[in-house]
């Protein structure tokens, strides 16, 4: 695996790659690499000629220094375990690389940068915008692959595609979980043993409400409430919100309407780590 800390250096390599036709696969990280980024990665590698991965901790997306600041960094893990997934290229810049400059950042994402996630994290979706911006004008990939497990991200990374035009195809995966259905995700391992229990009310809560969609509940509100009251009761669980939402335009959905696709979306805190989880539900036909 080659690795790269520049730009310059970066697009000379890609540069040679793309002019002997070969196709280019990105995935972006922020490192403390976990089955999730792996298995993204190996469905990367699948329909790409040069699989390019970055890790870059970017501050721009972090509404909470602390939160930048635990963010888990094991650099030397995560190279091991690029190297042993055959990744061909690894993007490793540092913050002034990629920022280098004072600027201003700020697109139009339709108010989906503000509901959701973006209510609890104000300025979080510009941050990512802003980075996957810069990562593609980098990298200039054929495709770029995201996980499920950031719906949100993956809508507001795709409304930024469409207002630049950029010529990158884009390509969700499912998330990766536990056996036991817990989400993977680099924060859980600042979750003790009982934290991860903990953190299991979240995908029961998104399950429950799934089969009861597909069992042909009336009343998605009704859905919601139980839901959030299952969570408010949940040992060491703090909710922060708990939806169901439309899959394309993540506005919340009341009533069974069969010309709409549905995701229900919870965000929580356990043990002090703040957790996200969703799942795309189908109604019955
Ligand atoms: O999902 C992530 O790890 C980050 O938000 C991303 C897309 C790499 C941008 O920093």
């Amino acid at each position: 695996m080659l690795v790269f800390n520049t730009k310059r250096d970066l697009k000379e390599h890609l540069d040679k790659l793309r002019s002997q036709g070969k196709r280019i696969g990105l995935v972006t990280t922020m490192g403390a690499l976990h089955e999730g980024h792996l298995s993204l990665m190996k469905f990367t590698k699948e329909d790409s000629d040069v699989l390019v991965c970055s890790i870059f901790v970017n501050p721009t997306q972090f509404n909470n220094d602390d939160d930048l600041l635990k963010y888990p960094r094991p650099i030397e893990q995560d190279i091991s375990l690029l190297e042993k997934i055959d990744c061909d290229v690894l993007f490793l810049p540092n913050v002034e690389e990629m920022y280098s400059e004072p600027e201003q950042w700020h697109i139009d994402l339709d108010g989906m940068d503000t509901i959701l996630e973006g209510a609890f994290r104000p300025g979080h979706f510009q941050g990512v915008t802003q980075i996957v911006k810069k990562l593609f004008d980098a990298v200039e990939p054929h495709f770029a692959s995201f996980g499920q497990k950031d719906y949100q991200q993956y809508v507001v990374i795709a409304k930024m595609v469409e207002l630049f035009n950029l010529p990158v195809e884009l390509k969700l995966c499912p998330t990766v979980r536990e056996p036991n259905g817990l989400a993977m995700s680099s924060r859980n391992v600042r979750l003790t043993d009982n934290g991860k229990k903990q953190a299991l009310a979240l995908s029961a809560a998104l399950r429950s409400v799934s089969e009861k969609v597909r069992g042909g509940a009336e009343f998605y509100s009704k859905l919601k409430q139980e839901a959030i009251s299952f969570l408010e009761n949940a040992d060491g669980v703090e909710l922060e919100y708990f939806e169901i939402c439309d899959r394309e335009t993540l506005q919340p959905v009341d009533r069974p309407q069969n010309d709409i696709k549905l995701v229900a979306l919870v965000a929580a805190w356990v043990e002090g780590v703040r957790l996200i989880d969703n799942m795309f539900i189908d109604q019955p036909d």
